[in-house]
């Protein structure tokens, strides 16, 4: 495997992405946690920060533990690293230097193979590399960074002052590749198929005859898990999906079933109206959240209290979900984000955790459940949130205000489906919201519910655009829910960005 070690760049997780897409498996650590260096370690990757190392207080390793031993590859403030740390000069430029440049190679050298002349790098840096020392050799240059990637002689050490694993260096990924595979000889094994192997055995071995109660939520991490799980251990996997009340139309039955037809053993309870009860009267979005996060907890804890002897918690988290980020502003700190599904278990349930996907990113996921032959039904859906249509309903929940979101919901998603918009679409939904407006239908006056619709395009959620669907589409759903669902009389369309804007209106 090849490590990455992360000094707080913005983007050290796409280093990670670009690994794992040649099939090469990588682990992002803090420059400031490096584990034990083992013989699986093929290579080091040193990220970019923010920092600079002229400052006495930036991250620093001890480069001793692999330099020399191993190959290295310093990317922007790694490779600042590697030369200020060797004797080399650093300096700041004056100005930081943003954008395209041209990347001309100096000398041949195994890390630019297949590399064209004048390729288009990437940069983001505020720190130059003025000189370098003897044993040092420039390998590629662009008009304003000399330095801008160079080979240490008689070690397998590279630094580059541009970042080849943004989609920007245009042959970004080709460098990824010499250094990985040419120069570390990683094999390109990692593959879902090898995954989901390597996987089943090691759960086998953690879990012996155990039992396993974990919870299904529809979406694709924890029904990923499941099945993984299940083809370890079988019938000692306790599957249990709760009815909230607040999923979508018809949601618990279709996927109640599509999960019996997978072969899981899969409990469905129905306690919509523990949750229902618990909202009533609530309107604060956060007291909701904590009301239904608390109902699904007693109604978790009490359905696996059933499970005689049960030993482990399976859970769904991702790699994304555990990377503990390196925050170096305010010195170095770390905060590792907690999953939100089944987070805050309470202690005394005392199960041991069993988290299978926790090394893989979302599409790597998908492809684990494509290997598994998970229904596209269940890899495609659109996230939805834990405490669903609960923080899409403004204002306080009742089952009538649920059953009317639903419908409008469901004709939505299902036009989108119907015209083929659905895949292009991140998440997608509707919210009832808490006012009413005059209408007419026929020579009546109505004074009815106003729902919003709101279709985004995003790569994490972290920030998101709103999708531009056609006003014929827009026209015809509007239509259709206007005349079906009772009680609403008007349709409008979310057109705010996140930021500023969130994805849920709650
Ligand atoms: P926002 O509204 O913060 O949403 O832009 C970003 C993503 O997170 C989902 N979301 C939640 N998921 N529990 C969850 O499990 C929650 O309380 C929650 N709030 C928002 C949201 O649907 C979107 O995918």
């Amino acid at each position: 495997k090849i490590l990455i070690l992360d000094f707080g760049s913005q983007v050290t997780q796409l280093i990670a992405r670009r690994v794992r897409e040649l099939n090469i498996y990588c682990e992002i650590h803090p420059y400031n946690k490096i584990p034990a260096i083992g013989e699986d370690v093929k290579g080091v990757i040193l990220s970019g920060s923010p920092c600079s190392v002229r400052d006495e207080d930036s991250p620093r390793v001890d480069l001793s533990l692999f330099r020399g031993k191993l190959p290295v590859l310093g990317i922007c403030y790694g490779a600042q690293l590697l030369a200020f740390t060797s004797g080399g000069e650093v300096y700041n430029a004056g100005h930081r230097e943003y954008g395209r440049a041209k990347l001309q190679k100096v000398a041949e050298n195994p890390l630019l193979n297949d590399v064209s002349e004048n390729n288009q790098v990437w940069m983001s840096h505020g720190d130059t590399i003025m000189s370098i020392p003897e044993d040092f050799e420039i390998i590629g240059s662009t008009e304003s960074v000399k330095i801008a990637a160079f080979h240490i002689k008689g070690e397998q050490t590279y630094g580059i002052q541009f970042h080849p694993e943004v989609t920007h260096s245009l042959e970004g990924k080709t460098m990824l590749k010499n250094f990985v595979i040419g120069v570390c000889g990683c094999s390109q094994d990692w593959t879902a198929d090898s995954f989901v192997d390597i996987t089943v055995a090691e759960l086998k071995a953690q879990l012996g005859d155990d039992k396993v109660v974990l919870g299904l939520s529809g979406g694709v991490d924890s029904s990923v898990a499941a099945v993984l799980i299940h083809k370890a251990i079988g019938k000692n996997l306790y599957c249990i999906f709760v009815d909230n009340g607040l999923l979508r139309k018809n949601e618990f039955e279709d996927v109640l079933d599509s999960y019996k037809n997978l072969g899981l053993n899969v409990k469905g309870v129905d306690a919509k109206e523990q949750f229902y009860t618990a909202l009533a009267g609530l309107s604060d979005p956060e007291a909701k959240r904590k009301a239904i996060g608390k109902v699904f907890i007693d109604v978790f804890d009490q359905e696996s209290h059933l499970i005689e002897d049960v030993k482990w918690l399976g859970q769904g988290t991702i790699y994304p979900d555990i990377i503990e980020s390196v925050s170096v502003s305010g010195g170095p700190s770390q905060t590792i984000k907690s999953h939100h599904n089944v987070g805050g278990l309470p202690d005394y349930m005392k199960l041991k955790i069993v988290e299978p996907l926790k090394t893989l990113f979302k599409d790597e996921v998908r492809l684990v459940g494509k290997t598994l032959e998970i229904p596209q039904f269940i890899l495609g859906r659109h996230p939805f949130p834990g405490p669903g249509l609960g923080i899409r309903i403004l204002g306080d929940v009742t089952a009538e205000k649920v059953q009317i979101l639903q419908e409008v919901d469901h004709i939505f998603i299902n036009g989108l489906k119907n015209k083929g918009f659905y895949d292009n679409v991140w998440q997608a939904g509707a919210m009832l919201l808490p006012i009413q407006s005059v209408g007419v239908m026929g020579d009546e006056r109505t004074y009815e519910r106003v729902v919003a619709l709101r279709a985004v395009s995003s790569v994490d959620g972290m920030t998101a655009d709103w999708c531009h669907l056609p006003y014929e589409f827009l026209a015809e759903i509007s239509n259709e829910i206007i005349n079906k669902v009772k009680g609403v009389n008007r349709v409008v369309y979310d057109i705010s960005s996140k930021p500023p804007a969130t994805i849920e209106w709650e």
